[in-house]
């Protein structure tokens, strides 16, 4: 059902319509169908709520509230010194990665690869200072940048010296990144066991587009240039997971957030 026109909810294929409460209005060639009783039929309910602008749709009816999802993450991000509400999107873009969508995840999920796959591209950020908390099923990554001035002028992650990052995981698909200037979301979908559309969208407050106007030829081949270092050892990844010698040795202290996710994920597999 996807098509979504004025006040009606079109089925592409044989032109059943039905209002935004879900109820079946009319069909075409009704009489086709002579005993049916269009008050019983209508589309599965769902939920939707909202979160700083974010929309967050639930697929049943009833069940955990978005505030109980959550789970204080939100509290979190509300550090950042911008209105959520009143970030507007700037940019939008996506790639198509030929990994399983659990490993971009992984990867975000762990800084201690900062300083080996982005040695020269992040050093902004104080990889040693980054504090890692398990929120119910997300994960707050709260990374400071370096004292250094430059972190003023960054070209993929701009902050105050000495200030922070408001960054992590919100399970099961979302990461969202807080830079002085803006701030970048990363949405992942599975579109198959070994290929993952990574969606990056970029917000500034009104402010912000006044203070640091955006400049989309800039701005998208230096975050791209992170990205792709990433990217890059993800393949890698996703190339060798089949390896009879493949086999994941140690995980450090700093890499727990991947045990967590694998932790809360699991849960979900359970029948
Ligand atoms: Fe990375």
């Amino acid at each position: 059902m996807r098509s979504a026109n004025g006040q009606r909810v079109r089925c592409p294929y044989h032109g059943w319509n039905f209002n935004y409460e879900g109820n079946l209005k009319d069909l075409p060639r009704a009489e086709c169908f002579p005993n049916l009783d269009k008050s019983a039929v209508y589309l599965a309910k769902g939920r939707v709520e909202t979160w700083g602008g974010f929309i967050f749709v639930h697929s049943e009816a009833e069940g955990e509230s978005l505030v109980s999802y959550l789970a204080g993450f939100s509290a979190y991000l509300e550090q950042y010194q911008h209105r959520w509400q009143e970030l507007q999107q700037v940019d939008h873009w996506f790639y198509e990665e030929p990994a399983n969508w659990k490993f971009p995840i992984e990867n975000y999920l762990e800084c201690y690869h900062l300083s080996v796959v982005h040695a020269q591209s992040l050093k902004c950020f104080d990889p040693k200072n980054i504090i890692y908390t398990p929120t119910g099923r997300h994960y707050q990554i709260f990374v400071p940048f370096t004292d250094d001035e430059f972190v003023k002028d960054h070209p993929a992650f701009s902050g105050e010296p000495r200030g922070q990052s408001y960054q992590g995981f919100i399970f099961p698909n979302m990461m969202i990144n807080t830079a002085r200037d803006k701030v970048s979301v990363f949405r992942l979908t599975p579109l198959s066991p070994t290929r993952t559309k990574f969606e990056v969208f970029i917000y500034q407050t009104k402010a912000q587009i006044e203070a640091f106007p955006y400049k989309q030829d800039e701005f998208r081949p230096e975050f791209e240039r992170v990205l792709n270092e990433d990217f890059g050892v993800v393949r890698s990844l996703q190339a060798s997971v089949h390896s009879k010698a493949y086999g994941v040795l140690q995980l450090a202290d700093i890499e727990y957030g991947i045990s967590h996710f694998h932790q809360v994920l699991s849960k979900y597999y359970q029948p």
